[in-house]
């Protein structure tokens, strides 16, 4: 200390010196003081900005918790009465993607036959989310409760089996469409394999397991020439990622029937169209390009060769989901295992008579009594295949399908929905 002084106060000693030495002191103290200060004040930022996040981390889970569109007693109400049997040996349905172009016409069918049905579908914006909402208005009309949610939500499908012990799920939630997926290939990771597991995990823990009716697609058969396309065919040459999600799911669906006991059906659709179709799929867009006057791009194949579809008409894909649902197996699972094997089963839903594009425009034309203007160019790569061409005989055998409607007929019912919902005022309306 004296050393310090000296070296502070090397001149006269006495009492300035004593003074001085006291002016520092203080001065030492209120320098120690104001760090002292800053440190606390510092510790009470750091405190203050870490009890900010964690409080805005509170504010976020609770938001995420009070925006979700689900819970409740009167949540869970709605869903017991849209759940509700009301024929003798009835069945409960969940249907996904219940505001889809199928999932809405299958939850009308089975409930007007006195099934109970609940809806859940995400609303996604893929194509024009109104015509969406406009099907669960009118599911809604109904008595048929879709609820908004994604199956990736695994908390909400449990819950859902938690309500109701549902005896099968038809699945029919999914990104559609094939060109779609070079622009957004990770919405078919998210929907048709993360998806689907979390739904067959709800599935395989739900007591009593429902049976599994889902949609696979014609798309599996890819680049295969041989005609028409059976389910014994080889489908390991898929043309798009769709395609390749939707071969993907026949094998983790296989899975899930080996070691969990789920009973499952999967039901190859050949182009579905009719009434409230999806506004992504060509006779759709079709008819708005040739009702606004605008060009419509129809493709053609190698070698000049017209595209060809076995169009399905939507009432016929229907018959063939119920058909499907009455004979589907129970599951044989319980808690996690399988007690012996379970039902797996996969079905063409086809039309078995192809209509090549330009036949289909004509058709269209003809209803519409608008000429298209048309720009028929070279198909590119991007994941269209040249035809499809079911053999339903399978489905004919087992399952009783047997598809009525000719693309004629569909497309006069089609046409006639389009103008309405629509707002058209139809021209010579007595024609169709
Ligand atoms: N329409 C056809 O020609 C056709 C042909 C072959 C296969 N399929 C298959 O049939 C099923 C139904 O097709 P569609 O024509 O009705 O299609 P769609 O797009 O009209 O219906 C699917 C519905 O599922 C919902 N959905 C998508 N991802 C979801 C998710 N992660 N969670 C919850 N809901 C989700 C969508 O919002 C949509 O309403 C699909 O699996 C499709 O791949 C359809």
């Amino acid at each position: 200390m004296r050393m310090l002084e000296d070296e502070l106060f090397p001149s006269t000693p006495g009492k300035v010196k004593i003074e001085r030495a006291h002016a520092i002191n203080r001065q030492f103290h209120r320098c120690f003081a104001s760090t002292s200060t800053m440190f606390l004040w510092a510790l009470f930022l750091i405190a203050l900005t870490a009890s900010y996040l964690s409080f805005q981390s509170f504010v976020d889970t609770s938001s995420k918790y009070l925006s979700a569109s689900w819970g409740g007693l009167h949540w869970e109400k709605q869903i017991r009465v849209s759940a509700e049997v009301r024929r003798a040996h009835g069945i409960s349905v969940l249907v996904t993607g219940a505001a889809g172009f199928v999932g809405s016409h299958v939850s009308i069918a089975l409930h007007k036959r006195g099934d109970g049905v609940v809806g859940l579908d995400n609303f996604n914006s893929y194509y024009d989310p109104s015509l969406k909402k406009a099907r669960k208005s009118l599911l809604a009309s109904h008595g048929i409760f879709v609820v908004e949610g994604d199956i990736n939500d695994g908390r909400l499908l449990s819950k859902l089996f938690d309500v109701v012990p549902f005896t099968h799920v038809m699945h029919l939630a999914a990104q559609a469409g094939v060109r779609y997926a070079i622009e957004n290939p990770a919405s078919y990771v998210h929907s048709n394999i993360a998806g689907l597991v979390t739904l067959l995990e709800a599935c395989k823990a739900a007591d009593p397991q429902p049976a599994v009716v889902w949609a696979s697609s014609s798309s599996v058969y890819g680049l295969n020439e041989k005609v028409p396309f059976s389910e014994s065919d080889r489908t390991d040459r898929p043309a798009s990622l769709y395609a390749a999600t939707k071969k993907s799911g026949e094998e983790i669906t296989h899975t899930y029937n080996h070691i969990y006991g789920l009973s499952i059906t999967g039901l190859r659709f050949f182009t579905v169209y009719g009434p409230w179709g999806r506004p992504d799929m060509a006779y759709f867009s079709f008819t708005r390009n040739i009702l606004q006057g605008k060009p419509i791009t129809i493709y053609r194949g190698k070698d000049r060769v017209d595209l060809a579809r076995d169009f399905t008409y939507i009432d016929d894909i229907v018959k063939g989901c119920l058909g499907s649902l009455d004979t589907a197996e129970k599951s044989t699972g319980s808690g996690g295992k399988k007690r012996r094997p379970a039902q797996y089963r996969i079905y063409n839903l086809g039309n078995t008579s192809p209509v090549t594009v330009p036949t289909l425009v004509s058709i269209l034309e003809r209803y519409l009594k608008v000429k298209a203007k048309r720009n028929v160019v070279e198909m590119p790569g991007n994941g269209d295949v040249p035809f499809t061409h079911a053999n339903i005989s399978l489905a004919r055998a087992e399952l009783g399908y047997k598809p009525t409607t000719n693309l004629e007929t569909g497309l006069k019912k089609f046409v006639k929905w389009y103008l309405h919902y629509y707002g058209y005022r139809p021209r010579g309306s007595k024609n169709l």
